[in-house]
């Protein structure tokens, strides 16, 4: 059994669901050569409502769309849904040079032959793996049309020049897409309708303390909780669109965390990560204030550690 089934029993994810999770566990075996790609992900997802909405579209044999505003934990979900789901893992990251080759193949010579190189979107339709297709509003159409009969009810994938292969069972695809990002194009209807899509929430304080919690299980929980309310303020403002979402980065905040842990203070950490990300002064300015209304300018870093 996945070890992180008690871990989703705990946020009450429903029973039946993990059973029949377990079900599709024992109805796929995974293929030796791959095992290596059947990877415990760092972190465990929180949000048991869309883990429940993705694993039962992924049970009903759907392909599923991530969409959301960044760190809303797109990536950790479907690698979540991979280890709990025992399969083999093929990150596929888009972007504007993204062709059908690099996606499905390239031909190459073994032993004075052509022959197909696979790329990942065939391995993983041969080795029921599920193919994370990271932000794949970055790519042009044409070159994510070869998808399409992958993606539907077909269930094939046309290899040009060689046969169609048909996916494996287990064969999942997940996309992953990020509104606001610079460079990010709409989607066509045509791929979005092969999709069932998620729309990621933005992080509540408790998860956001929680996920904290687990990261710096040596924090103090007072110490923590300001920085908790100081990223829930920068959330409420971006949403009143005061600020940009720039310096709403929960990287950058868990990478402050990380200079404070090692000495330096609040204040200093949080310019490095969250502050100086925006380059508009005036904007610095309104996040500074929202940094000094909940750390006090004393605070060092014995105040969180
Ligand atoms: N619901 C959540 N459960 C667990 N971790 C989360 C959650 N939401 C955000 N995180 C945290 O956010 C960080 C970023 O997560 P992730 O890379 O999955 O975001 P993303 O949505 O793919 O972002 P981007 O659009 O920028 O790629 C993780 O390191 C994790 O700590
Ligand atoms: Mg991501």
């Amino acid at each position: 059994m996945c070890d992180l089934f008690a871990e989703y029993r705990e946020q009450g994810v429903n029973e039946k669901l993990l059973k029949e999770i377990e079900t599709f566990r024992a109805g796929h075996a995974v293929d030796q050569k791959v095992q290596n790609r059947v990877m415990r992900p760092d972190i465990r997802f929180y949000g048991k409502e869309i883990f429940e909405m993705a694993a039962t579209a992924l049970l009903e044999g759907q392909n599923i769309l991530l969409s959301g505003a960044k760190a809303t934990g797109k990536n950790v979900l479907a690698e979540n849904l991979a280890w709990v789901f025992g399969r083999p893992v093929y990150n596929i990251s888009f972007h504007v040079n993204t062709d059908s080759s690099s996606l499905i193949g390239t031909d190459t010579f073994r032993n004075n032959e052509v022959c197909l190189r696979p790329g990942p979107v065939y391995d993983c339709a041969v080795y029921g793996g599920f193919g994370i297709l990271d932000e794949i509003n970055m790519a042009k159409n044409d070159a994510v049309s070869v998808l399409h009969a992958a993606l539907d009810f077909r269930r094939i994938l046309d290899v040009p020049g060689y046969e169609k292969i048909e996916l494996h069972d287990a064969a999942r695809f997940i996309g992953t897409m990020n509104y606001g990002y610079a460079g990010t194009r709409e989607l066509n209807e045509a791929l979005v309708s092969r999709f069932l899509v998620i729309d990621m929430p933005p992080i509540e304080e408790e998860t956001l303390f929680r996920i904290l919690k687990d990261l710096f299980p040596d924090a103090k929980d007072a110490g923590l909780k300001q920085i908790c309310g100081f990223f829930m303020d920068l959330q409420l403002k971006a949403s009143h669109n005061e600020i940009t979402t720039k310096a709403l980065d929960l990287r950058g905040l868990i990478g402050a965390i990380r200079t404070i842990r090692a000495g330096l203070s609040p204040i200093q950490a949080l310019a490095m990560g969250i502050v100086n990300k925006s380059f508009d002064a005036f904007e610095r300015e309104i996040i500074g204030d929202i940094v000094e209304t909940r750390i006090p300018e004393g605070w060092s870093s014995a105040d969180i550690f």
